[in-house]
């Protein structure tokens, strides 16, 4: 068979594994796609610079690379949005099939990048976008084609997982954990993508479109990240049982009238110790996909890196490689069922309110009736602290856990606490998932 050329844009962390694969395994992936797969040309920002690849692979011109007449292969793992948007557009319109991991790209663009590789009848993959090594797109697209997904779940950034699991360990407050995670190399210089939810919102929109048939971007993903979250939090996290873990969240909520919408969802919420969500720890992912004949399916493992990212990556380019040997085409995109986005507002979510009050009689009934007046039942209360007869300056800390209510009428009740005179303030408010009440 003729061999098939394969271009790689980016020899970073991902792209250097990509390029070590394809040249170490290079017998075992041309026996599996049925042609040899060779490395046409490597795009990277410093061409002076050595690298485990020939230096004559080596260029600046991305844009040139993609166009080239030996290259039938696109692999973008550059990052950004702008310029990898404008190289795989490139790539796809001059019939190449392109693999990438850029989940803040396909988080906005899947629609018009899927459209173009529809059109010039060639593959668009993108399996290590969402949870590095981990295969979820592949299972939720093609393995769960039959079926009716009605929730996907998980911890699905690495970063947040190790700081949250450190706090959770060593009792460290976040700032320090942040600094760590960066000496060891798994937060980047500027960790705003991962520590904001920016990071597990561009990938919730992924999963969302996929498991619901319908466009989710990222500004359709209610977003919260960890920055506020305290060493006192999971403490008391602790006492109710459970840990602090960034979710995201994607689900299918149908309303009183029948009427069906998504809800996409990023946020850091208490999780019951006995939730597999919960022992998923460091930088591991897991993602947990609720459907409706194969039940409840759990996918665990690295999600990210270069070495676990790049093993993604392969997987896509072996499934193109193999298309284009054999012809035939990977499954189109498919968004027929269009739900709209629920507002976070209307979804049923549990909260956990921890306030500094006032220690002295009456005032658990006037937080009691700020709840009871949104129709929001409480599940448990606890008071920590406060000698219970005097109102001394520090007061007491009281946390309470509330039934399912919808989203809009807990936060309606947090607003209207902070209101109180015997609400001293708010220290934190956290949902809770993961619990069937
Ligand atoms: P890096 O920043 O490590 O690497 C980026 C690469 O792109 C570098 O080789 C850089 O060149 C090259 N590059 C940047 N700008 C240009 C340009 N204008 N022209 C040519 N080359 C350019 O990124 P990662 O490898 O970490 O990530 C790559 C992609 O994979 C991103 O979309 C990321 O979100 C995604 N991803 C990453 C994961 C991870 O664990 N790192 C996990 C899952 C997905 P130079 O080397 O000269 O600087
Ligand atoms: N920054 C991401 C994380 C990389 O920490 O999970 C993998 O997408």
């Amino acid at each position: 068979m003729n061999p098939i050329g394969v271009a790689v844009l980016g020899m970073g962390n991902v792209g250097a594994e990509v390029v070590r694969i394809l040249q170490e395994n290079a017998t075992d992936l041309e026996a599996r796609v049925g042609a040899p797969l060779e490395l046409r040309g490597v795009a990277v920002r410093d061409v002076s610079r050595s690298r485990g690849v020939d230096p004559a692979l080596l260029t600046d011109d991305p844009l040139e690379l993609v166009q080239r007449d030996d290259v039938d292969l696109v692999v973008e793992l550059i990052g950004g949005i702008e310029l990898p948007r404008k190289l795989i557009r490139t790539a796809l319109d001059a019939g190449k099939s392109v693999v990438s991991a850029n989940k803040a790209l396909l988080a906005d663009y899947t629609g018009e990048l899927a459209a173009a590789a529809a059109d010039a009848g060639v593959d668009l993959y993108f399996e290590a976008s969402v949870a590095g090594a981990i295969p979820v797109i592949r299972p939720l697209m093609q393995s769960l084609a039959g079926d009716v997904v009605n929730r996907v779940a998980g911890i699905v950034n690495g970063t947040t997982n190790f700081i949250l699991s450190a706090m959770d360990e060593t009792g460290a407050n976040y700032m320090d954990v942040l600094t760590e995670a960066g000496r060891l190399g798994y937060a980047e210089a500027d960790p705003t993508a991962d520590v904001e939810g920016y990071d597990a919102a561009a990938k919730a929109a992924i999963l969302a479109s996929i498991a619901f048939h319908s466009r989710v971007t990222a500004s359709d993903v209610y977003r919260e990240g960890i920055t506020a979250i305290t060493a006192q939090d999971l403490q008391s996290a602790k006492q109710l049982g459970c840990t602090i873990k960034l979710l995201s969240i994607c689900e299918r909520i149908v309303d009183a009238e029948g009427a069906q919408q998504v809800s996409a969802r990023v946020y850091p919420a208490l999780v019951p110790l006995e939730h597999p969500l919960a022992t998923v720890n460091g930088a591991f992912n897991a993602v947990v996909v609720e459907a409706e004949n194969a039940g409840r399916l759990m996918f665990y493992g690295q999600g990210a890196g270069g070495a676990p990212t790049a093993s993604a990556v392969l997987g896509d380019l072996v499934m193109a490689a193999r298309n284009r040997v054999y012809g035939g085409r990977g499954p189109l995109e498919s968004t027929y069922a269009s739900l709209p986005a629920a507002p976070i507002g209307k979804v049923p979510t549990r909260y956990y309110v921890s306030m500094q009050v006032a220690d002295r009689p009456g005032v658990l009934s006037a937080v009691a009736n700020e709840f009871s007046r949104r129709d929001v039942s409480i599940s448990t209360v606890r008071q920590e602290g406060g000698g219970g007869l005097t109102d001394g300056p520090d007061g007491a800390r009281l946390v309470v856990v509330t039934h399912r209510a919808p989203d809009a009428a807990l936060s309606e009740t947090v607003a209207a606490l902070k209101e109180l005179d015997v609400v001293l303030n708010v220290a934190s408010v956290l949902r809770l998932e993961g619990t069937n009440e």
